[in-house]
């Protein structure tokens, strides 16, 4: 009888911290090697994330993308880092499952590899986060292994990096021509030699995405990078349709939110308009 009970219990029990198997970064190795493609989106905020982590989404990236999305600045460069750990500390507070990887913002790491040291830990201690990312490739090498040393966690990005945005001067597709490619394909590895755990490849050819992927043994995370990659990755506002204004080919739209939000505030103020909210059941 009692583990009649006991079984039935254990049916119906909502998951516990304890059962749910929070994701690391030997866990999308494992992703790699099995064949398992890995699902990463953005997140900045508590509420989102939440809903991320709870529909299980593998990797949560604290972005520097939240200077565009969530504070309305052209570029990831104004963002500092007293901001994306204030990003991250509430993402961090919502995720049970996912992995969560913040973005170092520009500045805070190209001075020199104490310094990126230096804000690799204070993501680490004051938000909680399970590890950073930082672009670049050979000339970022050195700051990879100085945060590795202290235990943290790196991502890797190469491709359209856009903290070089000034550099490039276009957001367009980055390495068509031979010379890059061959320079990309070489960062790749030395990026997985100085101990990286995974590599995002933004906006490249997808042949050349899915060489880097055959040619490494850490995952490659693709946003416009094509299919061969090892997992990919989308800001969740251009996923879920509330950017309408930027329309790149990578982007799939799996929502229309948008339209969803407006409808919805439009009604909302045709009720207030027209005293039809609140009735007496949302009174007091
Ligand atoms: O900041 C960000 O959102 C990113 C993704 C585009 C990979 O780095």
């Amino acid at each position: 009888m009692l583990s009649n009970l006991i079984a039935m219990s254990t049916q119906t029990a909502a998951p516990t911290a304890v059962d749910i198997k929070r994701v690391t970064t030997q866990a999308l190795q494992n992703m790699k090697a099995t064949g398992t493609p890995i699902a990463m989106l953005t997140a900045y905020d508590y509420t989102t994330a939440r809903l991320l982590d709870r529909a299980g989404v593998d990797v949560l990236l604290v972005g520097d993308s939240a200077s565009n999305v969530m504070a309305g600045h052209e570029t990831t460069l104004p963002i500092t880092l007293d901001q994306m750990i204030y990003h991250a500390q509430c993402v961090v507070r919502a995720v049970r499952r996912a992995l969560v990887v913040v973005d170092l913002p520009f500045g805070s790491y190209q001075g020199n590899s104490k310094e990126a040291l230096i804000s690799a830990i204070r993501v680490m201690k004051e938000a909680g986060a399970h590890a950073v990312k930082l672009e670049g490739g050979a000339a970022v090498v050195p700051t990879i292994e100085r945060i590795l040393t202290a235990g943290i966690p790196v991502m890797g990005h190469l491709g359209l990096t856009p903290q070089s945005i000034y550099r490039f001067g276009t957001y367009k597709v980055r390495a068509r021509e031979e010379e890059e490619a061959e320079q990309l394909k070489r960062d790749a590895v030395l990026l997985e030699r100085a101990g990286c755990f995974g590599i995002v490849l933004e906006k490249i050819p997808a042949s050349l995405a899915a060489e880097v992927t055959a040619s490494i043994r850490i995952p490659t995370i693709g946003i416009g990078a094509g299919v061969h990659c090892d997992g990919q990755v989308l800001v969740t506002h251009d996923a879920l349709g509330l950017t309408t204004d930027f329309n790149p080919r990578f982007v799939r739209r799996y929502a229309h939110l948008d339209a969803v939000i407006t409808d919805a505030v439009q009604a909302y103020i045709q009720d207030v308009r027209d005293r039809s909210f609140p009735t007496d059941e949302e009174s007091y």
